[in-house]
């Protein structure tokens, strides 16, 4: 069985009232909640961490590594701007794992700061704008991957 970290970056512990109308009124439980449900139905045995700590993030990171898990990651706003992020998510594709990157908002079309990610460059895949339906689609993802 296919295993996969659900990674989540800083402030989307707040999903359900942080800014609603951009983010959805989905709870940060809520997310977990479906996402595990998600990854059951798709055969996936899924671990979801949220965290405000580029470390935290970074070390889970390598645990995937280490432990040949695939990881989706919303880096949040860390996805505009760490190097470290990066470089940990790169652990990810160069040792043949699968890693998505997935945001509730399309990013293209906010602010102009968040059109750049220094993620997408080392990630498999980018699904943004679907709300939560995103980290569906990149578990879907994943398990196709898997079964190809
Ligand atoms: C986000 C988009 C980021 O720009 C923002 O900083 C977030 C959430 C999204 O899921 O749409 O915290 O990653």
């Amino acid at each position: 069985m296919s295993s996969v970290l659900v990674l989540n970056g800083p402030n989307l512990g707040r999903l359900g009232t942080r800014e609603p109308e951009k983010y959805g009124t989905v709870t940060y439980d809520e997310l977990e909640t479906k996402v595990g449900e998600w990854g059951g139905v798709l055969g996936l045995e899924v671990s979801v961490r949220q965290s405000d700590s580029e470390t935290d993030l970074v070390h889970w990171i390598h645990e995937a590594v280490d432990s040949g898990r695939h990881v989706v990651i919303n880096p949040a706003a860390f996805t505009h701007y760490s190097y470290a992020l990066r470089d940990a998510c790169a652990l990810v594709t160069d040792a043949g794992l699968t890693l998505i990157e997935v945001h509730l908002t399309n990013t293209a079309a906010r602010e102009e700061f968040r059109e750049v990610s220094v993620i997408s460059g080392v990630a498999t895949g980018v699904i943004a704008g679907l709300g939560v339906e995103s980290y569906r689609l990149a578990l879907e993802a994943i398990a196709s991957r898997a079964a190809a």
